[in-house]
């Protein structure tokens, strides 16, 4: 139902199962987009149904070329400052991804790799960052040694290896952020459920919009199940509200029922801040795009900072675009969702 991610080799991928070792100094590059949470975090983790769009404007890019006999495996994420020696550090995400593929792929020994990474998606901002870089290292590792690629099951190998890494970041990860990363399709999303691909009768746009503010989303998921233990039966009846608006929201986008999304958001969003995982900045910027014309908006991901997502007609969309970056905002991204 999902195809791969996208993924290109200067040199022509091997397509066999084949595992012979590659031409000397090639390199390969792979790419896994952001993502977006339309409706539904946090409820997710709890079983309710979400569902989230790739964002293919922003990137995780991992480049992996053949380095000199007996130099190992290195990789280096400039952005971050981190140079990995993949023999030294088993529990680093980046390194996990590396060699959960590499034992995937039958690699016996460490190969002589030097891996760099780049990204443009904001780090700890709500929009995937750490499972995109995790899915371009795992397919990479994948083109590059002619695993077999382009094939459902190839994707749902690299999905596993990003869901893995993730419950390094934080352990109750639902896997809706591996999902859409990895299948770079819009998902509906139950927990523990095969992901499904939804209509989307009418295309419509979103503008998102960085607080630029960290958040960590391991804090602000252990943050709600703390509240969850102390009053369950408050938390639960807010999830289902949640996960009843997801539902709606997916009907609105299969009947081409657009204008019903902006309204969905401002109640996800009002439950989202009942279960205190909204911030003074995001619900300035979210009334600011509103004023300028957005129909709704609300958070996306962990929250507390990082992301929001504002839908929007499109001849508004410049409007408030233009009116987030007067307030503030770090970055915008507009996108289209469906086609
Ligand atoms: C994070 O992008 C989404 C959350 O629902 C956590 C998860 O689903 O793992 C907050």
């Amino acid at each position: 139902m999902f195809p791969t991610l996208s993924a290109e080799s200067c040199h022509e991928p091997d397509r066999s199962r084949s595992l012979s070792p590659p031409d000397p100094m090639t390199t390969t590059t792979a790419t896994a987009p952001g993502k977006v949470i339309l409706f539904g975090e946090h409820a997710v983790v709890y079983g309710r149904p979400a569902i989230a769009v790739p964002v293919a404007k922003v990137k995780a890019t991992a480049t992996l070329t053949d380095a000199p006999a007996g130099t190992g495996c290195t990789i280096s994420a400039p952005d971050i400052c981190a140079h990995i020696r993949l023999s030294s550090h088993q529990q680093d995400p980046l390194a996990l991804a590396v060699r959960l593929a590499i034992e995937e792929a039958c690699i016996e020994a460490d190969p002589d790799w030097q891996i760099t990474v780049s990204s443009d998606i904001p780090i700890a901002g709500g929009m995937g960052s750490g499972a995109a870089v995790s899915a371009a290292l795992a397919n990479a590792v994948f083109t590059h040694s002619g695993f077999p690629a382009h094939s459902r099951s190839d994707a749902e190998t690299v999905n596993r290896i990003v869901y893995a890494v993730e419950k390094l970041h934080h352990a109750r990860s639902s896997g809706i952020d591996n999902t859409v990363v990895v299948y770079e399709q819009p998902v509906w999303f139950v927990r523990g459920q095969p992901p499904q691909r939804f209509e989307i009768a009418r295309p419509f746009h979103l503008v998102i919009a960085d607080t630029g503010i960290a958040s960590s989303t391991a804090a602000v998921v252990s943050d709600v199940r703390r509240a969850w233990e102390k009053n369950r039966e408050r938390y639960e009846s807010v999830f289902d509200n949640i996960g009843e608006i997801a539902v709606a929201a997916r009907q609105a986008i299969a009947s081409g029922d657009v204008n019903a999304l902006g309204p969905l958001m401002q109640e996800n969003q009002r439950l989202l801040r009942q279960i205190n995982v909204s911030s003074t900045e995001l619900e300035r910027l979210i009334a600011i795009a509103e004023d300028a014309g957005a129909s709704g908006a609300k958070l996306s991901g962990a929250g507390r900072g990082g992301n929001l997502i504002c839908v929007v007609e499109s001849e508004s969309v410049g409007k408030v675009q233009k009116a987030l970056q007067a307030a503030g905002a770090v970055g915008t991204v507009v996108t289209q969702v469906g086609s």
